[in-house]
């Protein structure tokens, strides 16, 4: 549905949920996604969800697979949409650590910001990091990110305290960054 130079962003298939399995079972991966604390999670789990997801139809906010080359590498997702403020909030997961680094995540952040503020008309999307994860603060930075504030050791993470990092992204900001000089 989105395409960049790098990666598709799409909707996620069934067929792509033995893929998803693998990287949510991945310590590695689920540590730096931050969120819930790591839980193995069984391939009937997902099923089972995403069947549920599909039959209830519902359509908060917007998730998609990264592709490249015709293989899943992970998904991201915008969701917490405010209808009033116009605002989201953004996650992402590449879950085949042989794409770190190397522009994917940026590109695919790319994709779905220009998503949320030429189609859906946001005002604002925020992320939600922790402060360990240098890789995806230069990766959102790098998209126009700014820190916003910071919840002082918030996060409960891999044995130790760290803090929690928001940053957010306007649109005038985004059109700014994206408008050539006359
Ligand atoms: C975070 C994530 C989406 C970033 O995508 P990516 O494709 O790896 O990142 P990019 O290559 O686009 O950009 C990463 C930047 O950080 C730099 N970088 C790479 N490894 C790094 C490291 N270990 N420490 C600090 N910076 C690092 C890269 O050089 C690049 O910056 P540069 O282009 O200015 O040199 C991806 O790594 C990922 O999904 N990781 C696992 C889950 C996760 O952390 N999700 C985010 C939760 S908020």
């Amino acid at each position: 549905m989105l395409q960049g130079r790098l990666v598709r962003l799409r909707a996620p298939t069934r067929d792509d949920l033995p893929r998803l399995c693998e990287f949510n079972n991945d310590l590695e991966v689920e540590l730096a996604g931050g969120g819930d604390p790591p839980q193995p999670q069984a391939l009937e789990r997902l099923r089972a969800e995403f069947d549920q997801r599909v039959s209830s139809g519902g359509r908060e906010g917007a998730s998609f697979v990264i592709e490249t080359d015709g293989r899943c590498i992970g998904q991201c997702a915008l969701f917490n949409v405010n209808a009033t403020a116009q605002t989201c909030e953004l996650g992402i997961t590449i879950g085949d650590k042989a794409y770190w680094g190397r522009g994917y995540g940026r590109e695919s952040v790319t994709l779905l910001v220009d998503y949320a503020f030429r189609h859906h008309h946001m005002h604002k999307v925020w992320l939600r990091v922790h402060a360990a994860n240098a890789r995806a603060r230069r990766a959102y930075a790098a998209c126009g990110f700014q820190e916003e504030g910071r919840l002082r050791a918030h996060v409960w993470s891999d044995g130790r305290y760290d803090d929690l990092v928001i940053m957010g992204l306007l649109a005038e900001e985004w059109q700014q960054r994206h408008t050539a000089p006359a």
